[in-house]
């Protein structure tokens, strides 16, 4: 986990109302276009720097080909880039090999891969799937079918509204578990769990940890070999990449275990008119024309986080959400939700304006060209086991200055003000 180096004194010493540091908004092209835009839902999806845009356009323009089919250049080409691009995602997850990278096109994608191979292979009735209540629906809902399907149990650790688990919620893993599943960031709340922690637990009592790493990759620091994830999820698109490109990171060991998952062209071995024998991995898992822009794209991606620095990104990101934290919680008005004002969180806060539906909050404050989300983030069984019928969410980026956060609070006034509850 990286924290901000600097205390809060120190941090609130260098925060000025009056700050427009553009810093980090000259390569995305976004701002170009819509100047006076503040854009707090990266966590929804990222800006694109122009790195990423161009290599797209640069490899859509010189190099298009079909991967793996063709004997011309075009053909070779986009091979070799599908190629480095896996190669280039395992070095930058830290996994052993590339053949554990297999490209997807989301987090959601690659979560229903896990459970529709290892899930319906490996639980049988009787088992028990243990889930954080802070997960993503696509971290619930296909727990939920193997569950149904295989006769498993599901069940659900709790956290209080700050994110923290509950006391005993970890005991609920136990011998019968043989899948545990969380998001490393919560993109409700905004905790970091101790992903570490419930990796070993998991692995105590022998069930397999997978890991949601949706909120976290491009704003921590990812190694999976040190975590020993079993599967790690993630999409582009949250990390400054494209839509429509994930990455499913998988243990060697249990994806050649894995029976395939969509099946026909270019995951298979032979094919005879009654059987078929299949693709080693990771091709096993990529039916289809693959996605070579989109890997072009998140490659472009990494290189920019890998030139901004994940520990600079990091700092950044901790030290406007700890801003907005801290300027949120001075107003009676709001409440705010996840990790206490000092504590570590991810890139994000979400809170409530007393009297105002955060989707007139969220409206109004567009309005004024401040872009947040509003609702139950795909989260609604944790929104239910807090009693929170929905929040606004604002999340940050390397892209993203503390003078937004007071354009935020300032607009929050605004909306108070539309509504009657404050004059003048
Ligand atoms: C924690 C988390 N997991 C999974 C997802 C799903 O991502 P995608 O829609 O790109 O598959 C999201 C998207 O908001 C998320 O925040």
């Amino acid at each position: 986990m990286v924290s901000s180096n600097l205390t809060d004194t120190q941090s609130h010493d260098r925060l000025s109302t009056t700050d427009r540091d553009r810093t980090g908004q000259t390569d995305f092209p976004i701002f170009t276009s819509h100047p006076e835009l503040i854009y707090l839902d990266h966590a929804a999806t990222s800006q694109k720097p122009k790195q990423v845009i161009d290599a797209m356009s640069r490899y859509l323009t010189e190099s298009n080909g079909s991967p793996h089919r063709g004997a011309h250049k075009l053909s070779v080409e986009a091979t070799r880039l599908y190629d480095i691009g896996r190669k280039k995602v395992a070095a930058f997850i830290g996994a052993s090999r590339p053949e554990e990278v297999v490209f997807t096109k989301n987090a959601t994608e690659a979560l229903n891969l896990i459970a529709y191979t290892y899930g319906l292979s490996t639980v049988k009735a009787g088992d028990e799937i243990v889930v954080a209540i802070t997960s993503h629906h696509s971290n619930i809902v296909p727990w939920q079918m193997v569950a149904s399907r295989t006769g498993a149990t599901l069940k659900f650790m709790y956290v209080s509204p700050e994110g923290d688990f509950l006391p005993g919620e970890w005991d609920k893993i136990t011998d019968q578990t043989k899948l545990v599943a969380f998001p490393w960031v919560s993109n409700s709340l905004g905790v970091i769990h101790d992903i570490s922690g419930l990796i070993a637990k998991a692995h105590a009592h022998g069930a397999v940890a997978v890991v949601d790493a949706a909120q976290a990759v491009g704003h921590l620091p990812v190694d999976v070999c040190a975590l020993d994830a079993d599967f790690l999820v993630f999409s582009g698109h949250k990390m400054y990449g494209p839509t429509g490109i994930g990455v499913l990171y998988g243990k060697h060991a249990h994806l050649e275990a894995m029976p395939p998952f969509l099946t026909g062209g270019d995951m298979i071995e032979y094919v005879e008119e009654q059987s078929t024998t299949f693709a080693a991995v990771p091709e096993r898992f990529e039916a289809g024309t693959q996605h070579v822009e989109g890997v072009v794209g998140l490659m472009a991606a990494m290189d920019f986080i890998e030139h901004m620095g994940i520990t600079r990104i990091s700092e950044k990101e901790q030290r406007i959400a700890r801003y907005a934290v801290k300027r949120l919680s001075e107003l009676p008005f709001v409440r705010v939700y996840g990790p206490r004002e000092g504590h570590d969180r991810g890139a994000l806060v979400a809170f409530e304006v007393e009297g105002i539906h955060p989707h007139d909050l969220a409206s109004i404050l567009d309005d004024r060209g401040i872009a947040i989300r509003a609702g139950h983030h795909c989260t609604q069984p944790l929104m239910k086991s807090l009693g929170i019928m929905a929040s606004c969410r604002a999340s940050f980026s390397i892209y993203n200055h503390v003078g937004e956060v007071d354009a935020l609070v300032e607009g929050l006034h605004h909306a108070r003000r539309i509504f009657g509850y404050e004059h003048g």
